[in-house]
Parts: C-alpha cells; sequence; structure tokens
C-alpha cells in the first residue's frame, strides 16, 4: 500500500465511515473527493471520475447546478431556518408539499417531511402502528419486508432492511420485522421455474407467511420496487400484480419505498408507475432534491391521515416529528429540483436514454467474470461470479468487487460494491449518451483488470 496522503491520514485518525471494513481501511484510506461538475467528480490531485452512482442515488441533475446553488442562496438569506412543530409553518413547505401531491403517483392526502430514507421509513411504521391502534387493532402491528431489501439503518428501518451486515451484531431486527422471500429469479427462483411461475409461487408464499402470522397482526408490506443496494433487482414482470392482491386481501397496508426509485430513475416520475402497482403509502428522498441538501417524505393517504386526525384528537398529539424535517433551505431546493426535472423533461430523457444504458450494460453479461447484468431505467448491476455456469459465488473474504471498484477509479469511474459481490451504477440523469458510452469503455475495461487479477490469484477455483 503507498503511503497516505496528509490530508487522507488525518481522516484515518478522526472519522468512523459508514460500510467499510474499518480494519483494512486504516490502510487504504479514503478518496477524498473535492469537487463535482455535470457527471464528473474531481479528487484532491484534480483527477476526474464518471460518477457512475450519482453520489449515493441521489445526484438525479449532476454537480454544481447553479440553479439549485442559487435557490439554497436565496432561501438561506430570506429564512435560513423555521419548523413544522406546533403549527408553525413556512411557504417552502407548503409549496413542495402541494407540488408532491400533484405529482404523487396515487392520491395523496398529507405529506410528512423528514431528513433522510431511514426517518422516512421509521415514520411508515410508526404511522402504521398509530393507525392500527386508532382503529382499534392493536395487534395489527407486524410489518413484513423482503430478504435483500434495503430501507436504511435507524433502528426500525434497518429492521425492515434484509441484509445480514446490517442486522449481524447490532442485535436486530426487532421482533415483529418479518422478511418475505427476494424476487430475484437468477438467484432463487427453482430449477426450470419461468420468471411468472417464480412471482406466482412468491405471492402464495406471502400470502402463506400473513395465514400463519394471522392477519390480524399483519400491518405493512414494504418494497423497494426495484431492489437497490441489495445488489439492484428487478422482480418478475408479473410480481407486483401477484403481490398487490394477497395485501389488499388481508387489510396489509402497502409502502412503496420509492427513496431511489422516486424522481425518474427507472424513466417514470416514480417506481411503482414503472413497475405498474399503486401502493398506500410511499417513502421519498434522494432524488428529491438531486442530493443537494437532506430532505425525505412520507406521502400519506386519506385513509391513514383521517386515522392519524381521530387518533390525536383522542390523545391531544400528534407526538412525531424531527427538527430539521422540512427545513426551508432543503424544501426551497427540492422545489427547484422539481421544478427542472419537468422544464428540463428530465424523467423522460431518462426513459430515452435507457435503451441504450441497458444495451451496453446488457452487453457486459458475456463478460467471463459476470453471472447476471440486470437493471431497468437507469440502474445497473453486474454480479460477478467464479463460475458462470453453475453461478458459484466468489468467497466473500476476496472482496472481488470490491477489488473491480478499485480498477474502476484507476479507469476514472465511480461504482460501488454490495453484498453478494455485485457492482451498481445510477448515474445522474443528467448523464449524455456520449458519457454513457465512455462510462461502460471504461467498466469493461476496469472489468479485464479485474479479471487478470482474478486469474493471478486463482481466485475462481472451486
Ligand atoms: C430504498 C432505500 N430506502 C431507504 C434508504 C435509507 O436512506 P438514508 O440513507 O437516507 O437513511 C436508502 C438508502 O440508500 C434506500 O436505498
Amino acid at each position: 500500500m503507498p503511503p497516505l496522503s496528509n490530508l487522507a491520514a488525518r481522516d484515518v485518525e478522526t472519522l468512523v465511515h459508514p460500510y467499510i471494513n474499518l480494519a483494512s481501511f486504516r490502510d487504504s484510506g479514503p478518496l477524498i473527493i473535492e469537487r463535482g461538475q455535470g457527471v464528473f467528480v474531481y479528487d484532491t490531485d484534480g483527477k476526474p471520475y464518471i460518477e457512475g452512482m450519482a453520489g449515493l442515488w441521489c445526484t438525479a441533475l449532476g454537480y454544481g447546478n447553479e440553479e439549485l446553488a442559487e435557490a439554497a442562496a436565496a432561501q438561506m438569506r430570506k429564512l435560513s431556518f423555521a419548523h413544522l412543530f406546533t403549527g408553525r409553518s413556512h411557504d417552502p413547505a407548503i409549496e413542495l408539499a402541494e407540488k408532491l401531491k400533484e405529482i404523487a403517483p396515487v392520491p395523496i392526502s398529507k405529506v410528512f417531511f423528514c431528513n433522510s430514507g431511514s426517518e422516512a421509513n421509521d415514520t411508515q411504521i410508526k404511522l402504521v402502528w398509530y393507525f392500527n391502534n386508532a382503529l382499534g387493532r392493536p395487534r395489527k402491528k407486524k410489518i413484513i419486508s423482503r430478504v435483500k431489501a434495503y430501507h436504511g439503518v435507524t433502528v426500525a428501518a434497518a429492521s425492515l432492511t434484509g441484509l445480514p451486515g446490517n442486522h449481524r451484531d447490532f442485535d436486530l431486527p426487532l421482533p415483529g420485522f418479518l422478511h418475505a422471500a427476494c424476487p430475484h429469479h437468477y438467484r432463487f427462483a427453482a430449477d426450470g421455474e419461468s420468471e411468472e411461475e417464480f412471482a406466482t409461487r412468491l405471492a402464495g408464499e406471502l400470502d402463506a407467511l400473513i395465514v400463519k402470522e394471522g392477519p390480524e397482526t399483519v400491518a405493512a408490506f414494504i418494497a423497494e420496487p426495484v431492489m437497490g443496494a441489495g445488489g439492484v433487482i428487478v422482480p418478475p414482470a408479473s410480481y407486483f400484480d401477484k403481490i398487490m392482491p394477497v395485501c389488499l386481501k388481508h387489510d396489509v397496508v402497502v409502502i412503496s419505498d420509492e427513496v431511489i426509485t422516486g424522481f425518474g430513475r427507472l424513466g417514470s416520475a416514480f417506481g411503482c408507475q414503472r413497475l405498474g402497482f399503486a401502493p398506500h403509502a410511499l417513502s421519498i428522498a434522494k432524488a428529491m432534491s438531486s442530493g443537494y441538501l437532506p430532505i425525505a417524505a412520507v406521502m400519506i393517504p386519506e385513509s391513514l391521515y383521517q386515522a392519524l386526525l381521530s387518533e390525536s384528537k383522542k390523545i391531544g398529539m400528534f407526538g412525531h416529528g424531527f427538527t430539521y424535517g422540512g427545513h426551508p433551505v432543503s424544501a426551497a431546493v427540492a422545489l427547484k429540483t422539481i421544478e427542472i426535472y419537468g422544464r428540463e423533461r428530465i424523467f423522460e430523457q431518462a426513459a430515452e436514454k435507457a435503451p441504450p444504458f441497458q444495451a451496453r450494460l446488457k452487453a457486459l453479461g458475456g463478460h467471463p467474470l459476470v453471472g447476471e447484468a440486470r437493471g431497468l431505467g437507469l440502474i445497473g448491476g453486474l454480479e460477478l461470479v467464479a463460475d458462470k455456469r453453475s453461478k458459484r459465488s466468489f468467497e466473500a473474504h476476496h472482496a472481488v468487487a470490491a477489488r473491480a471498484v478499485r480498477f474502476a477509479e484507476q479507469e476514472g469511474l465511480i461504482v460501488r460494491a454490495v453484498a453478494g459481490d455485485v457492482l451498481t451504477l445510477s448515474p445522474p440523469l443528467v448523464i449524455s449518451r456520449t458519457e454513457i458510452e465512455e462510462l461502460f469503455d471504461r467498466l469493461a475495461r476496469a472489468l479485464d483488470k479485474t479479471l487478470d487479477w482474478v486469474t493471478r490469484e486463482r481466485l475462481a477455483q472451486a
């Protein structure tokens, strides 16, 4: 390992970073990003990288957008902070809530602001519990999520998340959080099972799970339309068609976690529109402000709102809220972001760029290291395997995808590795066609370097 730069050494001595092996990180140190412009970010040596992950699936409009910077500065000058507690309000929150109701994919009665996807999903759980208490159904509290789901890291949101790395040694999940099967045909279909049959089986299993637990104890089902951090998993086309009636039959609230898929990622305003289902409630965050400032929200249907209303009347207060929920500066930036999405037809353009993006992605499915190349819209995943035919994975401790990330960085491309040796891609929605070509050229070279390394180290051998 080369010695760490001064700044990197200071980082290692001062920060605890999320999602890293904290021990090996002490030697490798951070990649320090200094500035960004368009779809490029630049490290402290001035080296440019294509930001193939839009930060963390969020910077949809890319970097250095002057209009967003101006919106933030203007709002900071006008009113730098105001809250929504105890009946106070401010116009950016009101306007943003109105805008969100207008563009919502299903009828939405009210909007509750939070600061992160985790807070939005925690709020969803609390609302559903409050709702069922209001309706006199105190036992209807269990929440069903799915294996490999990612819904965040706060205590309840991490319990929804279906990834062992978010549970192990954190004493999670909490009781009352259940995980249904993951709709990943490549990994979990039975021999010879078609996508359609697989989806039918999963819906049957969900039904059986709810019946076994007792429908009177199951409150909600939460799902990402396309799973992101679990490895970019696109469900079978008919999956939600089959899942929705099961939930409705058992009076289970369906929550679409649109933290990644909201605001154009799949080529539609919201992911549930692309996947063809109508949830009751939605969680949104990330691209809502193009990642320029933290802001998130829960979109609440009228039935849920009515229950909140009656329960808070009964007990005297709706006792939930975050100091910075609906922060005026974040709200002003989100409003401007949504204005730009509409004015520049960003979602339509994402839909137009999806076929060339997906074609280049799927072509990498032919690479000797790639077991499956999958995606939808402008999101993609490459699952790296030791043996394509048997789908045998690499041993986790070899961290093959993490090594591929390093090779991609050498090539001037930022991608992410998630559990199961999946490389994920989610570039800013404003990426041009030429930049898409360049992104995949760089990724292909990184995969070749990874293959050379895997071969040299004999990591593919059983
Ligand atoms: C689908 C989904 N839900 C929730 C979250 C949690 O969001 P946050 O990291 O803002 O808490 C994420 C983060 O990546 C996500 O992808």
